[in-house]
């Protein structure tokens, strides 16, 4: 499913975002970027080791990433060339800031990206996983914010597609995306 923001393109599909052949992936992180399980897992299982040599350089240069930011490597053997890491919030109950640092992730994330001079950006649905973060309303929350950004922030990105594992996900964030179209953007 796909829809155009202005000459933008926002897109949603089910699958492992490993596969993506967009100019970048973005993985859902920890602090330490050390890799981890979920996307994490699957990224650095994908990548290789450089992704992970990267990361410890950018580690022991600037320190742990702090959650809301976000850095790029390669994209070691992964098919994307470019891989942006970035850390989502844990859920606590949403009353600790969860919402505006969920929201900092994706957009600086898609900063990242037009500092590449990217075009195209796939995103997993960060933070929902082992962070326990709402999918309902993780998902209204992200596509808000990228669709945003595509109207009123995006240089080089022209296309963002949002990748879910599973169905349910999937079906959540479809939600998200029709709901948005029917009603104005904040
Ligand atoms: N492609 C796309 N989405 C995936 C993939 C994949 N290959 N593998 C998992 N996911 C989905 C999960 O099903 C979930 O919907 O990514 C979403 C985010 O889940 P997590 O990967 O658990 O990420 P998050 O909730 O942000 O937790 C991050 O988990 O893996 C550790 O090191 C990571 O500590 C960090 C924490």
């Amino acid at each position: 499913m796909q829809f155009t923001v202005g000459e933008r393109v926002l897109a949603i599909e089910q699958g492992d975002i490993t596969r993506q052949t967009t100019d970048a992936i973005v993985n859902a992180a920890n602090s330490s970027l050390m890799g981890g399980g979920g996307v994490d897992g699957a990224i650095h299982r994908g990548g290789g080791a450089s992704i992970l040599e990267e990361c410890k350089a950018i580690v022991s240069r600037r320190g742990r990433l702090p959650p809301g930011e976000a850095v790029a490597t390669g994209g070691g053997n992964l098919s994307a060339p470019h891989v942006i890491h970035t850390v989502g919030p844990v859920w606590h109950g949403g009353r600790s800031g969860e919402p505006e640092v969920l929201a900092s992730a994706y957009r600086e994330s898609l900063l990242v990206a037009e500092t590449l001079h990217l075009k195209s950006v796939a995103f997993p649905s960060i933070s929902t996983g082992a962070y326990r973060y709402p999918v309902e309303q993780a998902s209204s929350l992200a596509v808000r914010t990228v669709m945003n950004f595509l109207r009123a922030e995006a240089d080089s990105v022209t296309r963002v597609v949002f990748v879910l594992f599973d169905t349910a996900t999937f079906e959540a964030y479809g939600r998200a995306v029709a709901s948005v179209r029917s009603s104005p953007v904040d």
